[in-house]
């Protein structure tokens, strides 16, 4: 079977092609070897490989740039997974499309279906939706939709990368208690992205986070105190809660997006893993131990 990944330069093409399952060939190409929202790239580039599977993880995925950017992450965001689509669609292969909890606009108080009305907030949730929307159309027998939210991962600026250089840099840190979700290691998502790969039979709209829910606030915390249990710091410093408003981000970003994935739980027979045991596992990978 040949997998073809796009955005493999980034942290969840790079999770999923150091971790694929043994005997599989995946082929990674990133953005300067496959330009997404290059339709002809794309069509001919396909035409060339022959993928059975393509998984699109490139994005525009800078939110707050996005906002004054909107035309160059609609052409990544929407413009590459139709293109994608559409390409697929040419040369009969599957498409596992990634997706993002930003297409909901975090006013539930319970977790979002599948199915649930999309109504994104700005231009990254947006154009992301209207990637989706483009899939479904295009390839609806063939596609899968899915759908994370708060990824992060030993590759790249994360939010958890991001609070390790803080924390060893600053004497306090201020983080935003009033958004709520999941956070999710890459390599949970590739081993569900795997899952799907092998299931050809499965179509449609899906939902995969790590389980359980938290703040970005209650999050940062537990970061610090595993990696300093672990010695990956070797102080603890103050951190204190803000709220959004005080945060002055370019791009309102939902309250409240847990995702619910119950129905990728029992179509695939998977088992959701705690975040903090993944957050564990991911820091104890970097720690060597
Ligand atoms: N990160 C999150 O918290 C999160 C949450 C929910 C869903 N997701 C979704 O999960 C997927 C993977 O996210 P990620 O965190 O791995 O993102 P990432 O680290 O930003 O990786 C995205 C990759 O796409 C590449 N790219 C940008 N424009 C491209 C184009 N025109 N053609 C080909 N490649 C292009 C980027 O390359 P350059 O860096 O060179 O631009 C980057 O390597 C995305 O669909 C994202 O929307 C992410």
């Amino acid at each position: 079977m040949r997998v073809l990944v796009t955005g493999a330069q980034g942290q969840l093409g790079q999770t999923l092609l150091a971790n694929a399952p043994p005997g599989w060939a995946l082929l990674g190409l990133d953005r300067l070897q496959l330009d997404v929202s290059d339709a002809e790239q794309v069509r001919s580039r396909m035409e060339l490989e022959q993928p059975d599977v393509i998984v699109n993880t490139a994005a525009y995925s800078a939110v707050d740039l996005a906002e004054s950017n909107e035309t160059d992450a609609r052409q990544v965001n929407a413009g590459g997974p139709q293109n994608l689509a559409r390409a697929a669609h040419a040369v009969g292969a599957r498409l596992i499309h990634l997706s993002t909890d930003f297409v909901f606009d975090g006013h539930a108080t319970s977790p979002y279906a599948p199915d649930a009305a999309m109504h994104p907030l700005g231009a990254y949730g947006r154009t992301k939706a209207e990637g989706e929307q483009h899939v479904r159309e295009i390839l609806p027998d063939r596609a899968v939709v899915l759908r994370t939210a708060w990824l992060y991962s030993e590759y790249g600026g994360n939010f958890v990368s991001t609070m390790l250089r803080m924390m060893t840099e600053r004497d306090e840190l201020m983080v935003v208690d009033d958004q709520v979700g999941s956070p999710t290691w890459a390599r949970s998502i590739a081993d569900v992205i795997f899952a799907f790969i092998a299931r050809p039979d499965i179509a449609g709209t899906y939902h995969w986070t790590d389980a359980g829910q938290t703040s970005w606030y209650d999050f940062a915390r537990v970061i610090q105190q595993e990696a300093f249990a672990l010695g990956l710091l070797d102080k603890t410093i103050d951190i204190r809660p803000v709220s959004s408003g005080d945060y002055q981000a370019a791009a309102n970003r939902p309250a409240y997006s847990v995702l619910d994935c119950s129905s990728t739980v029992s179509d695939l027979g998977l088992v959701q893993v705690p975040w903090q045991q993944s957050l564990r596992a991911m820091l104890q990978a970097s720690a060597g131990q």
